[in-house]
């Protein structure tokens, strides 16, 4: 599989066999560090970290990620730079592109981490926008993998905020790879139907369902809930609406109970808002699993600068 100077801006832009790569190398690299193993394929390799919005796990996996392969990381700050303000972020790309091997961005606006990869001409990673969180899907799959064995034909529900950068990208996860996926939200907060009908295509091919529903019943026979804060990063205007219409999608004891099984699983990308999304009861008893996915961050954002960028 070669996928050498590619950028990783959201999981349409790779198929289910790429998406398996980025998996198993992240395995790969993880049973390795677990041995004390760690690469030198991004030596001499300098990687851009541009962060106009804070982060706890992604910032320090691409940092420790770089470093575990031999490579030098560069964090910038929202207010370390001139992005957007005093420079375009063509002219900015174009800079960051002369100087730097790749470059990580997390921010707002999906189209400018396009703008980075086309004016840049180098490996572009996406550490979030407001649209879309790739690496955190690989994450995610990672652990499902180490919890099931497999990906496809697992039945995966996401509560909370359908639209968001989360629901989006587990969406698109869930189709390219044939896991059933249930978004449970209030119709308010289903995804766009333009990217509805894009999944529809996805999930043709590798026998995925996708389903929109408004009633907790579906959670019946789940093997994974997955949840999300209720206002992302950017939307703290919305609070109060969001906690009243989503208060009866949240991950607590009740909704357990109508899965009709002990072994579902509980996923959190993190950071959490105990008592919206999830009670810390069920947080608490899922910790395992949750910190497992939030530990997978990192090999699994090595592996995509590892196999777009490594030699
Ligand atoms: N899950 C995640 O992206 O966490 P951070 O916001 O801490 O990077
Ligand atoms: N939806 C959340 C994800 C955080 C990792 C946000 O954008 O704030």
């Amino acid at each position: 599989m070669n996928l050498k100077g590619r950028s990783f801006l959201t999981l349409k832009d790779f198929t289910p066999e790429e998406i398996e790569y980025f998996i198993d190398l992240a395995a790969k690299l993880k049973a390795d560090k677990k041995k004390g193993i760690t690469g030198n394929s991004l030596k001499g390799k300098n990687v851009a970290l541009i962060f106009e919005k804070p982060s706890t796990r992604t910032r320090c996996s691409f940092t420790i990620g770089c470093i575990d392969e031999g490579g030098h990381p560069e964090y910038l700050g929202k207010d370390d730079i001139q992005l957007g303000y005093k420079e375009s972020v063509e002219d900015t790309a174009r800079v960051l592109g002369r100087m730097f091997d790749g470059i990580e961005f997390r921010g707002f606006l999906h189209e400018n981490v396009e703008k980075l990869a086309k004016y840049s001409g180098v490996p572009v990673w996406n550490g979030l926008t407001d649209d879309y969180h790739p690496t955190q899907i690989l994450a995610d799959f990672l652990t499902l993998k180490e919890q099931f064995g497999i990906l496809k034909g697992l039945t995966f529900v996401f509560a909370g905020d359908g639209r968001n950068n989360m629901g989006n990208s587990l969406m698109i996860g869930c189709a390219k790879m044939g896991l059933h996926f249930i978004c449970l939200a209030p119709e308010s907060l289903w995804p766009e139907s333009g990217l509805i009908d894009e999944c529809k295509e996805y999930a043709k091919e590798s026998g995925s369902t996708l389903t929109f529903t408004e009633n907790p019943d579906a959670v019946a026979g789940a093997d994974c809930i997955y949840t999300d804060v209720w206002c992302s990063m950017g939307e703290e205007d919305k609070a109060a609406e969001r906690v009243a219409i989503l208060k009866p999608y949240q991950v607590n004891k009740e909704l357990m109970a109508k899965t009709g099984k002990d072994s579902t699983i509980v996923m959190h990308c993190l950071p959490a808002v105990k008592g919206n999304e999830i009670t810390e009861e069920v947080f608490d008893q899922h910790a395992e699993v949750i910190f497992d996915e939030a530990e997978n961050r990192m090999h699994t954002i090595k592996a995509v600068m590892v196999a777009t960028l490594g030699e």
